[in-house]
């Protein structure tokens, strides 16, 4: 039997485990969640791609079908409702038969409005877990996505099952192919177009398969942090490449950045520098450690850095304090990742969801919470040449940038560094490294 197929036993065990505690909790009845419907373009006949609810995808790998449901309340076998159209236009799901079926009574639904039809009869107590709030009241559910369940969801989210590392640690795998591709593909001569063909074609997915747009960015678009733009046209110099693409395993999603330089050069050793900076704060990482002090961590590593190239001069401290730091590193050290690339939860102190914020000097950090055994996430520090940002800064700031070395590094882009890692008690997994992406 395959590893995934053992796993999956206990992670339906403890997600029904979290249903029945919260519901006892709350005096629901259960959870009915709904999988989406799919999103009609303005004045046309056809759908956005569909993006399938994260909580639906929680319970089972079924990541492309709108108008399912699972009806759960922690002690009966969990029901799927799985939606099968009689439909001449488009392709009509199969019968599920994979390792995870046996866990559910799955029940098939031709119409997707006939499906109060296998709800509970009376569905006073159980909550509805979805997007479609007019489904909902339609359906004439009372309590719909009510904050306490969700924020009891999201918080135990980040202790993922074995079967969710497992599911994250072949998306890994996945997205290191085709990173391998991509950098072959800059090495190569390829335009930014021709790398994103390059990359989705070896991990055979789709653009709608990835778990977000993947950034493929040339020369000095990738100081631009969510470029999406893919040019066709080849740049006439080739200095750079920042590549921060995922893949999907069974809706985990992977989420791996690297950064290349064409020649060995003052910007291939600041990729480096930065390289050995990055593999140091993963060994930090450990249960009980603030994920926002690894982040303050990052900043000062990121200061000696700008002091090492030239980029700055002045100290550390100094370097921080005055924003010099914010400006060449403007977003969050990483975050936590799972059934979504920026998984929920990442604020949340207990299972109430007490919100921790981001400390008001770093507003874009994704994550405040304190590590503990297998949560999975990001490691991400960056630097870029970003003008709006450096112009921003104060006159006495700006007075600690050097800026000829702004204006060499400047077509490069930037840089970042981005591995996925597993929290165990004694050690960190770096699934993207451990996959064989240096
Ligand atoms: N690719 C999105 C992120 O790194 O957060
Ligand atoms: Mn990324
Ligand atoms: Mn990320």
């Amino acid at each position: 039997m395959d590893k995934l197929a053992s796993f999956y036993h206990a992670h339906i065990a403890e997600l029904n485990r979290r249903v029945a505690e919260i519901s006892h909790r709350e005096g629901l009845a259960g959870l009915v969640i709904h999988s989406g419907q799919p999103h009609r373009q303005f004045l046309d006949d056809m759908n956005y791609p569909f993006k399938v609810n994260p909580h639906f995808k929680a319970w089972l790998p079924v990541l492309d079908n709108p108008n399912c449901w699972v009806i759960v309340n922690g002690s009966d076998k969990p029901k799927l409702v799985f939606y099968r159209p009689v439909d001449f236009w488009h392709k009509v799901s199969d019968v599920p038969e994979a390792f995870w079926t046996e866990h559910f009574d799955i029940q098939l639904l031709t119409k997707a409005d006939k499906v109060a039809e296998f709800l509970p009869k009376d569905l006073t107590g159980w909550a509805y877990i979805g997007e479609h709030l007019d489904v909902a009241d339609v359906l004439e559910f009372s309590s719909r996505n009510p904050d306490a369940v969700m924020n009891y969801l999201h918080y135990h989210r980040a202790d993922k099952t074995q079967y969710e590392l497992e599911c994250l640690r072949r998306s890994n795998q996945i997205a290191v192919r085709g990173h391998k591709a991509a950098k072959g593909a800059f090495f190569n001569g390829a335009s930014e177009f021709e790398i994103q063909q390059q990359y989705l074609a070896e991990i055979s997915q789709g653009e709608n398969e990835m778990p977000y747009g993947n950034i493929i960015a040339l020369n000095q678009h990738a100081a631009i942090l969510h470029y999406m733009t893919l040019a066709h046209v080849k740049p006439q110099q080739r200095l750079s490449f920042l590549i921060d693409a995922g893949a999907s395993y069974h809706g985990y999603a992977a989420d791996i950045t690297r950064t290349y330089s064409f020649e060995k050069n003052r910007f291939s050793e600041l990729i480096s520098a930065l390289n050995q900076q990055q593999l140091s704060i993963i060994d930090a990482m450990k249960p009980g450690v603030k994920y926002t002090d690894l982040h303050i961590m990052t900043h000062e590593r990121i200061a000696q850095l700008l002091i090492d190239f030239k980029l700055a001069h002045s100290d550390v401290a100094t370097l921080i304090d005055s924003g010099v730091t914010s400006a060449f590193f403007p977003h969050g050290l990483g975050h936590m990742l799972g059934l979504q690339v920026h998984d929920m939860g990442g604020y949340s102190h207990d299972e109430r969801g007490t919100h921790i914020p981001a400390p008001e000097k770093h507003p874009f950090l994704r994550c405040t919470r304190t590590l503990a055994v297998n949560q999975v996430l990001t490691i991400e520090p960056g630097i870029y040449i970003i003008d709006s940002l450096l112009n921003d800064l104060s006159n006495n700031a700006k007075q600690l940038v050097n800026w000829q070395t702004v204006d060499l590094m400047r077509p490069f882009g930037g840089i970042r560094i981005e591995d996925n890692v597993i929290v165990h008690a004694d050690r960190n997994e770096n699934m993207t490294r451990e996959s064989g992406l240096d």
